[in-house]
């Protein structure tokens, strides 16, 4: 049977799906630890892969060995780059980009597209996430009713997502990130997981809701506000599935 794989980088990302996991089991394999069963009536599969490109890429491998998906939704953190988003906003990519991959020269920093091992298929700089997937997380992101925080509700954005193996707490970096790349969030993991499932034809979709703003506060606004917007994105999550 075909499953939806749900990843999220750390336990906080997973920890309520987890809570929410019907007929769950668990199972392990070359060090990752899957959880099967239903979520909105859907057969799911989810995992934590750890922090970092690296583990992004490798639990996609493992996942992707050893389950057979129709898509793969990825949930978690993010630090926002657009300057009106604030801890809780939910960014939904349409596309993501590796910040990290290229070439440095005359201290200029080059992107390089991401080289996939495909034959004859384009080697794009910015990945895009499917089409149909983005369309139901766009409607979605009409209906939802999201909790408010701090007095307000929060805010949806789509847009690119910048990845690379920094967490970023630098309102310099940011600011280059935003506009070099137009991303509106940037995090650990997208990008890399992007690039596999492009890769495998796998669909594919990044949310994130962020929890600081890439800046000197990220730090402690990451661990004030890591939890909130866990849960922002897992409920966004849970109502793609439900529309899925
Ligand atoms: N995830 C959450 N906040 C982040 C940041 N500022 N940089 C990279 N990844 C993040």
């Amino acid at each position: 049977a075909q499953r939806i794989a749900i990843m999220g980088a750390m336990d906080e990302e997973i920890e309520l799906l987890k809570g929410q996991l019907e007929n769950k089991e668990e199972i392990e394999k070359n060090g990752i630890i899957f959880y099967t069963g239903k979520l909105k009536n859907k057969e799911v599969v989810l995992l934590k892969a750890g922090i970092g490109k690296v583990n992004a890429a490798y639990s996609t491998a493992i996942l992707t060995t050893h389950f057979k998906l129709n898509a793969l939704i990825f949930t978690g953190v993010a630090g926002g780059l657009h300057p009106d988003i604030l801890p809780g906003d939910i960014v939904i990519a349409d596309s993501l980009v590796q910040y990290d991959f290229g070439q440095l020269q005359n201290d200029e920093f080059i992107t390089w597209p991401t080289r996939n091992l495909i034959k004859n298929t384009k080697n794009p700089v910015f990945l895009s996430v499917d089409s149909t997937l983005l369309h139901t997380s766009k409607i979605v992101s009409n209906t939802i009713q999201l909790k408010a925080f701090k007095n307000r509700v929060p805010k949806f954005y789509i847009g690119t997502i910048a990845t690379g193996d920094t967490f970023v707490s630098d309102a310099m970096k940011a600011k280059a990130l935003y506009s070099n790349f137009n991303a509106l969030a940037t995090e650990m993991e997208g990008a890399a997981v992007a690039q596999i499932c492009t890769m495998l034809n796998l669909p594919y979709i990044v949310i994130r809701s962020c929890s600081d703003n890439a800046n000197t506060d990220a730090h402690t606004d990451y661990f004030k506000f890591v939890e909130i917007a866990a849960v922002n994105s897992a409920q966004m999550v849970l109502a793609l599935l439900e529309n899925t």
